[in-house]
């Protein structure tokens, strides 16, 4: 059975998604485990609820970001995973990190990319009176925010939203397109070549699949 590596720095409410959809057959493939930068991580919980080995590896046990990275991915590799997904992992990926994964290495990002690359999407939507929001999923690449999309999913903003309602209404949307998505890739379905995305055999459009 193919294996997911899974990498979290929060609550982990993708995580959950990602495994309920294994433990369906709504992805065909397993975690092998999850690991986070943050001990705190509400992640790190669910997973060993859900008997997967998880780990907090700590960045400050390590003098720079490359290094931390180098033993993040060795770590990772015992696991020997087919994908590694970032769901919520809010530390920047050094260039080592992603040449290793690369064309196996997913992230969700809560915007219509290529708007609002960075934090606080949502405030930053609500801000600017955008009529709509929304969630992409895409390769990583060393451009922060930046590789190629594969799937968004488009949610209204209303007059009277605050962020947390956006926040909300953007998760939901992501716990059903990311589960999706990661199906596609392991089921051989989805692949990267140079900086598009390819899906059955055809590059996807800059915004990849659009979802209304
Ligand atoms: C998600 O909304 C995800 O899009 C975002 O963090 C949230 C994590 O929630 N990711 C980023 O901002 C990455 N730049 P979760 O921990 O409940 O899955």
């Amino acid at each position: 059975m193919k294996k997911i590596v899974v990498l979290v720095s929060g609550n982990g409410s993708n995580l959950q998604s990602i495994i309920d959809a294994c433990q369906q057959n709504r992805i065909n493939g397993r975690i092998a485990a999850v690991f986070s930068n943050n001990a705190d991580a509400y992640g790190l919980q669910r997973a060993e609820q859900a008997d997967i080995p998880a780990y907090f590896i700590n960045p400050k046990a390590y003098g720079d970001r490359t290094s931390y990275d180098i033993a993040l991915f060795k770590a990772i590799d015992q696991y020997d995973p087919d994908l590694v997904v970032l769901a919520g992992y809010m530390r920047i990926l050094s260039p080592e990190f992603v040449q290793h994964y690369y064309g196996r290495l997913l992230n969700i990002h809560p915007s219509l990319l290529p708007k609002y690359p960075g934090l606080h999407t949502h405030r930053k939507a609500i801000e600017n009176g955008d009529k709509e929001h929304g969630t992409s999923i895409h390769f990583v690449t060393e451009e922060l925010d930046g590789g190629p999309i594969i799937l968004q999913a488009k949610v209204p903003i209303f007059a009277r939203d605050k962020e947390e309602d956006v926040i909300e209404r953007v998760q939901t949307q992501e716990h059903s397109i990311y589960p999706l998505v990661i199906g596609w890739f392991l089921d051989q379905r989805l692949a990267m070549e140079g900086n598009t995305a390819i899906m059955d055999g055809k590059v996807l459009p800059p915004q990849g699949y659009a979802s209304e």
